[in-house]
């Protein structure tokens, strides 16, 4: 049997009890602890001089083989290429991306870098799966050095549409070394369209049919696998938080105090400062909900080095004092603003004890906080996910309230909806989109994955 090597920047060791943050380690951490394998990627630490080989460290079934970055990588590939460049353009803002020849450099040198330390820890019958943004080079460098072995890549991110990837002075490249790998697995339709739009049409491929295509000299194959959470998990998560600390003290919290969450890393493409006007609307247009609802805003810091980070950080500080200072009452604020991050029982609690989830991402590969509070909920009395059009859970959450989180009546419309909603319909939602969480789990995303790649090549 092929022994399977996952790859990504970042790596949650599971010896690591902290809570985290981040769609792509948490899914891993899950796929990986019940399938076994190595676990490759950086290590979360900036060390002084570059590291010549990695760290191993073995729990249960995994190895994990992390390797140090040093400050200028980290700033170049890191915080540079990868969160300024890649991660703004990606997610369609191309007022926030940053253009430099050497950020671009430190990113293809890192690449490089894990390549060579990965190469030696390979075996001929290893499957290697490498995720996001950070290393689409990886499958091209290792070819280089000899690697036959089937290579997958999952972009966990939107693939943008071919007019914006094309203001990326080294778009050909990057796509280049893309199509380097055997398969390709994106999140949503959508993003497998806005990738075969570049193929046929910027690089002069063509599509075969039944997910294979020829480009840049090679034949290979590109899919829809929308990743999914590990449902049994979450639904036991949303029972145990019941009889949780987090979950009684919301309980005792004054009057009959009705919670909407939200929970998003603090990151402009989770569009909060948009959640917190829709919400600051709410209360304009529906005076009676002032001083019952509160919005419960999670949002632990992430890449704070980078200034789009800082920035942001600052510009929520501001909104939600600003509504506040509007609207607070000595017994009652409107805005529950938390800098910090959760563990996933904390989590569940919040999210059992919400009448709505408000998700609204301005782009968004998937968005797993949608699909953990639609499973953490109490079957008999569940809340009500209101959820962006632009997550790629949307694609399959229809039974959610869809909104377009750029139309702020709208999305307080939708809270309204929520809030009145009758138990029947409630529950008749929740059990479309239970179904949808059941028949896509997070094993049945990894295994239709290895499956198909273990099929390689396709040529
Ligand atoms: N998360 C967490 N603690 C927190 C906030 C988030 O464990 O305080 C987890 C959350 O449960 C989810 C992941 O981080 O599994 C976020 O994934 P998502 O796809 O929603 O967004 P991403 O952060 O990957 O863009
Ligand atoms: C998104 C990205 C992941 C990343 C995560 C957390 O989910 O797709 O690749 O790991 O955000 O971001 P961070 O920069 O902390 O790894």
């Amino acid at each position: 049997m092929s022994r399977l090597v996952v790859v990504s920047n970042r790596v949650a060791l599971a010896t690591d009890t902290k809570a985290r943050a981040g769609g792509l380690a948490v899914a891993l951490q899950d796929a990986l602890m019940e399938k076994g394998g190595v676990w490759f990627g950086w290590s979360g630490k900036v060390a002084t001089k570059p590291p010549d080989k990695p760290t191993l460290t073995k729990v249960g079934k995994v190895t994990y083989a992390t390797l140090d970055l040093t400050r200028k990588h980290y700033s170049e590939y890191y915080n540079g290429f990868a969160n300024r460049t890649l991660w703004p353009l990606f997610h369609y803002r191309l007022d926030l991306t940053a253009f430099s020849r050497q950020t671009s450099h430190g990113y293809m040198q890192v690449n490089a870098i894990f390549a060579e330390a990965l190469k030696f820890l390979l075996k001929r019958n290893d499957l290697i799966w490498v995720h996001d943004y950070h290393l689409i080079p990886m499958a091209r460098i290792l070819r280089k050095k000899g690697a036959r072995q089937p290579m997958g890549f999952f972009l966990h991110t939107p693939f943008p549409a071919m007019e914006i990837l094309v203001a990326l002075p080294q778009h050909r490249d990057l796509v280049e070394a893309l199509c380097e790998y055997d398969l390709i697995g994106f999140q949503t339709a959508n993003d497998v369209r806005a990738f075969l739009d570049y193929v046929v049409h910027e690089a002069g491929g063509s599509i075969l049919g039944d997910h294979i295509i020829e480009v840049f000299g090679r034949t290979i194959r590109v899919e829809i696998f929308p990743i999914g959470i590990d449902t049994d998990a979450l639904v036991q998560a949303g029972l145990e938080a019941t009889r949780g600390a987090q979950s009684r003290m919301l309980r005792k919290h004054p009057g009959d105090r009705i919670w909407i969450t939200g929970v998003d890393r603090l990151d402009y493409s989770k569009g909060i400062v948009k959640k917190f006007h829709s919400f600051e609307r709410f209360l304009e247009k529906y005076p009676a909900y002032r001083g019952n609802v509160t919005l419960m805003q999670i949002a632990p810091p992430s890449r704070s080095e980078v200034p789009e980070y800082r920035e942001i950080r600052h510009r929520l500080e501001a909104e939600s004092g600003h509504i506040n200072g509007r609207f607070a009452e000595f017994d009652w604020v409107p805005i529950n603003y938390l800098n910090k991050s959760y563990t996933r029982l904390e989590l569940a609690a919040f999210f059992r004890t919400s009448r709505i989830g408000l998700v609204t991402p301005l782009r968004d590969g998937m968005n797993l906080v949608a699909k953990e509070y639609v499973a953490t909920q109490n079957p008999h009395d569940p809340g009500v996910l209101v959820l962006s059009r632009f997550a790629g859970a949307a694609r399959e959450l229809h039974a959610a309230l869809t909104v377009n989180p750029f139309d702020y009546d709208a999305v307080a419309i939708a809270i309204l909806q929520g809030l009145e909603m009758h138990l029947e319909e409630r529950i008749e939602r929740w059990e479309a989109m239970m179904e949808k969480l059941r028949t896509n789990t997070l094993s049945i995303w990894r295994d239709n994955f290895l499956e198909a790649l273990g099929q390689a090549p396709y040529g």
